[in-house]
């Protein structure tokens, strides 16, 4: 694999939280590391399941219609699981889960702590390569690509994410970190399908989206698609190799982070949205990056 971008100390920040509620090294600026791409990493944070908890680590328990069991704990809505007679340890796990989370947030990035919004977290328990055998390419995230979401737009939002590798059998998860969002940027924009507003009405209007896809959400698809097309890009672009163990964490900023999950099961996850302003560099954020190429507002 080529390992071009830069190596693994420049793509990731090592951070030794050992406890979600852990006070932060004042040596390490991990907004500024994040915001530039990186990949914060905590090698010692674990999330510690009860002996029952670890019973639910199996993919029977998500309902075989989805990808992941999922929860709004703002709504305390859960869905995806499959046996009725475990509804109720799911939720209070992965209420725990995004407590913790929310607690990393006011220790490693206070900044964001009152901005962030939209929280929902997910019980990851599919082998990787059972999906990648079950869908297409353009769903296939063992390919390289920013996320994008296709139903709901969010306007340049920033979409940040918490993972924590849980897998009791001593398993990595594997991904491979691809280059930094503006050499991303600059090399795919030429290749995008140009962005039409009635395309967009009309998708709005039938249903497709949640609400009008934006020039930017349009560009951020598109880029997401044509990246994972492209298996030249796939195999010899700027990537390295990153191992995140069992009992370690990691937070990106996955709407500008190129990232290609390729091996490993179960996970947890939390998202949270951000807006561009409350961040300490906008100029980093992926909107401000297209803008700035394309010299024109884009939502
Ligand atoms: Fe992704």
């Amino acid at each position: 694999m080529p390992e071009t971008r830069t190596n693994q100390e420049a793509a990731v920040i090592t951070l030794p939280h050992q406890d979600w509620s852990d006070v932060p090294l004042a040596s390490i600026d991990a907004v500024a590391a994040l915001e530039q791409g990186k990949v914060l990493f905590f090698p010692h944070l674990a999330f510690n399941l009860s002996e029952a908890e670890k019973k639910l680590l199996t993919p029977e328990l998500v309902d075989p219609k989805r990808k992941n069991i999922s929860y709004q704990p703002e709504q305390q809505k859960l869905t995806g699981v499959a046996l009725a007679d475990k509804y109720e340890m799911v939720q209070k796990l992965l209420a725990r889960h995004h407590q913790a989370c929310q607690a990393l947030i006011i220790s490693v990035l206070p900044e964001y702590r009152h901005a962030l919004h939209m929280p929902t977290n997910s019980l990851r328990l599919h082998p990787i390569s059972a999906w990648k055998a079950s869908t297409s390419w353009r769903k296939d995230d063992t390919r390289l690509h920013v996320d994008a979401f296709p139903s709901r737009p969010n306007y340049g939002e920033r979409i940040l994410r918490i993972f924590t590798n849980i897998n009791p059998h001593g398993e990595n998860r594997l991904w491979r970190v691809g280059e930094p969002f503006p050499e991303l940027a600059q090399r795919f924009l030429p290749r995008l399908k140009p962005y039409s507003p009635f395309i967009s009405w009309l998708q709005d209007k039938i249903g497709i989206t949640k609400t009008h896809r934006s020039h930017y959400d349009h560009l951020m698809l598109q880029m997401h698609d044509v990246m994972k097309a492209d298996l030249e890009y796939q195999k010899n672009g700027p990537q390295q190799a990153v191992e995140f163990p069992p009992g370690s964490s990691w937070i990106c900023f996955s709407d500008q982070t190129p990232h290609a999950a390729m091996a490993g099961q179960f996970m947890l996850e939390q998202t949270f949205l951000l807006p561009v302003n409350a961040m300490k560099t906008p100029q980093n954020a992926p909107l401000k990056v297209l803008e700035t190429l394309l010299h024109k507002p884009l939502v």
